[in-house]
């Protein structure tokens, strides 16, 4: 049995900032657990940048929103949203991995922009579907990885999204370039053909609600960000 990584001491915040270790968190735990994970690097600056386009463009600026994060891992991506934040805006942070979540417990203390929402955030340890649909978000971000699931689970997840977005709300979310590519070259053929179909759940979702679609080539691996809209009633 593999050895359950140490999570980093948040008493250190000047060490914690050091985005070296921060990283090198990500990666073990991502390896240990690659197929919910999906990644084996933590999200780009400039990849949080652009899921975080619709906190910052709102149909009316001056109205407080409610926002989802799922799949929240060690926070690059919940770090760019909070410093997007207006006052009022709340946070929903999902994240079924337990030493993730320790991680990102100790981030909202000593994430300086964290930290000024750290009252209007909240980081749930579960499965988005788990959330409930009892609560409507403006904006959600996902940073799930749909590339490892079947296309039952982006099927489920997707209209997961959908019941709790509002009318006119935003979904954000992203995968990377090139994987089926990649996929038909090293997977095995059951594996490449589960993805090819999961690929297309999420290829339908952005056929019926896309509104744009970017290509940030500053992350690794490079990787598109869907963003699609729930529409009006
Ligand atoms: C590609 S990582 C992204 C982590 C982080 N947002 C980033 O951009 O670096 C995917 C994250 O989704 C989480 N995850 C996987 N399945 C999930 C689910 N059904 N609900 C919520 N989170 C999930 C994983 O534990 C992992 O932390």
């Amino acid at each position: 049995m593999l050895a359950m990584a140490a999570t980093p001491n948040h008493a250190d915040s000047a060490d914690l900032a050091k985005p070296l270790r921060y990283a090198g968190f990500f990666v073990t735990e991502a390896v240990r657990t690659f197929r919910a994970t999906g990644s084996v690097i933590p999200s780009s600056p400039a990849l949080a940048e652009r899921l975080t386009r619709y906190i910052d463009q709102r149909d009316d600026p001056s109205a407080p929103i409610s926002i989802l994060e799922a799949g929240s891992g060690t926070g690059p991506v919940s770090r760019a949203i909070a410093a997007h934040m207006h006052d009022g805006d709340t946070l929903d942070m999902v994240e079924p991995h337990g030493p993730f979540v320790e991680y990102a417990r100790g981030l909202m203390q000593t994430d300086p922009d964290l930290a000024r929402v750290a009252d209007r955030a909240t980081l749930h340890q579960a499965l988005v579907t788990d959330l409930g649909t009892d609560r409507r978000f403006d904006v959600i971000v996902s940073g799930l990885p749909f590339a490892n699931f079947t296309a039952e689970e982006v099927r489920e997840i997707m209209e997961y999204y959908f019941t709790v977005l509002r009318p006119g709300g935003r979904l954000s979310f992203f995968g990377y370039l090139y994987t089926k590519q990649v996929k038909s070259v090293i997977a095995r053929r059951e594996d490449y053909l589960r993805q090819a179909r999961s690929s297309w759940v999420v290829d339908e979702y952005v056929h019926r609600f896309g509104v744009d679609t970017e290509r940030v080539l500053a992350n690794f691996p490079p990787a598109w960000v869907h963003h699609l809209r729930k529409p009006a009633d």
